[in-house]
């Protein structure tokens, strides 16, 4: 008999959030399916075994809800159920919260969202099932981006699903607003600052930002490598090296911050991302900096890139991607559901999967020879810069790729409270995270899990 799993999420896929036309097709006849297979099953008094896999991820905008559609309907079309499990969250902090009690208690979803170190980490523990089979028969090697087959095999093996990378490093600007009083996107923070000025006598914000800590370190982090350049970068939030966090350029980096606070529209409202990019869509502010997943959510709300709004890199880092590599990894708790695990796995390297799930999501896709003609000019500028190698990929600290959770909290817990509070001085932002590096370094040394590769 059909179970009741099955039959929900794909009416909940074509209704939640007015699925694009190219889909219901795809909807329709996985629905026909199930009808078929449910009547055949019940004539025959036969269980018809369909399977579900649980999903546990924290993507809840139009866009992200659109994009998981993509995934969800290519693997009913396999006969699995896509179930969600959804821990609504920016940049993912509730839900890995969420995952690790999860996993502590022995109650692990099938499926989750794991991006950066951690999945080395889980590797490592034995908790993620072994992909390699799947990727050998897929040929995944000559079909993936060098970066993202290693990335994908922490110590060896394949452990997670790729599904696409996001740049970090994008300034979004208002093309109204440029146009109308002649300005240019800024290519330097001194440039950006003399625009800022400029929108500020005409009484515009030039900043849209949150005061939500992931948010205000993906700003800073932006900061930082256009003042110290990727191997600077790495020393900080790679290899955690106390004396670069004493470094003048790190000083810079803070004082540069807190100086943008003058041009932001909200630097002390808690906004979710979706809130910022509605106001920066609103042209209540002329720029934004974010990852490229505001572009995708734009596109959604019918905006068009390079109409409305068009993206360059953040002032001081066109030569850089800092990149943020979505994952998903499958949990070997379930025996029973291996062969579904395995079955998302290879959707998640369809081509035409990884086409329309990348344009709809703003991130481009993890493959050596995509699709060009689906990209637009921001997914364009992306790809060229990713596709120069590793002198210009830089693992993006806000969003998990440059290190473990315990450090990445610490250090933006430390950014965090000098932005809030400006009566705390550079210098002693400066010598409390030369302290938290001594410790982490020694934690991680200790341990054993400095992996300073990326
Ligand atoms: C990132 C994630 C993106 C997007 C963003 C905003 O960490 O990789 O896919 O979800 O957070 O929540």
């Amino acid at each position: 008999m059909l179970s009741i799993k099955i039959s929900l999420p794909l009416w909940k896929i074509g209704l939640r959030n007015g699925l694009g036309a190219w889909a219901w097709p795809l909807v329709l006849r996985n629905l026909l399916v199930v009808v078929l297979v449910g009547w055949a099953g019940a004539n025959a008094q036969a269980e018809v075994p369909l399977e579900s896999l649980q999903v546990l991820h924290w993507w809840n905008s139009t866009s992200e809800h659109s994009a998981i559609d993509v995934l969800a309907v290519s693997l009913a079309e396999e006969n699995v159920a896509w179930q969600e499990q959804l821990i609504p969250s920016g940049s993912g902090v509730g839900a890995i919260i969420v995952l690790k009690s999860r996993v502590l208690a022995g109650d692990a979803p099938d499926v989750a969202q794991l991006n950066g170190p951690l999945i080395g980490e889980w590797a490592d523990l034995g908790l993620l099932l072994d992909l390699d089979k799947v990727a050998e028969s897929g040929k995944w090697d000559k079909l993936l981006l060098p970066k993202i087959a290693t990335w994908i095999r922490p110590r060896g093996h394949v452990v997670v699903a790729p599904l696409g990378i996001h740049r970090v490093n994008t300034l979004f600007y208002n093309r109204k607003i440029f146009a109308q009083y002649g300005l240019q996107p800024p290519q330097t923070w001194d440039e950006f600052e003399r625009v800022a000025a400029k929108l500020h006598q005409l009484g515009i914000p030039a900043l849209a930002q949150s005061s939500e800590a992931w948010q205000v370190a993906t700003l800073f982090e932006t900061l930082v490598l256009a003042e110290g350049g990727p191997n600077y970068f790495r020393d900080l939030f790679v290899k955690k090296e106390p004396s670069a966090y004493s470094d003048p350029r790190f000083g810079r980096a803070l004082k540069r911050l807190r100086n943008l606070k003058q041009w932001m529209t909200t630097p002390n409202q808690e906004l979710t991302w979706n809130e910022v990019t509605r106001q920066f869509a609103d042209g209540a502010a002329a720029m934004m900096v974010m990852g490229d997943w505001a572009k995708g959510e734009m596109n959604a709300w019918g905006m068009a890139t390079d109409s409305s709004f068009g993206c360059v890199a953040t002032p001081g880092t066109a030569d850089y991607h800092l990149f943020d590599i979505d994952t998903l990894a499958m949990f070997a708790t379930k025996n029973s559901h291996r062969s579904a695990q395995l079955k998302l796995a290879q959707v998640t390297m369809s081509p035409a999967v990884q086409a329309s799930y990348n344009q709809i999501k703003g991130s481009i896709p993890v493959l050596r020879n995509p699709d060009l003609s689906k990209m637009d000019s921001c997914a364009r500028l992306s790809w060229n810069v990713f596709s120069r190698g590793s002198s210009a990929q830089v693992p993006s600290f806000a969003h998990r790729m440059a290190t473990d959770e315990t450090s990445r909290d610490a250090i933006i817990g430390e950014v965090y409270r000098y932005f809030m509070d400006d009566q705390i001085t550079i210098q002693d932002t400066q010598r409390r995270l030369v302290s938290v590096a001594r410790i982490l370094t020694k934690i991680g040394m200790e341990n054993n899990a400095q992996d300073t590769h990326r």
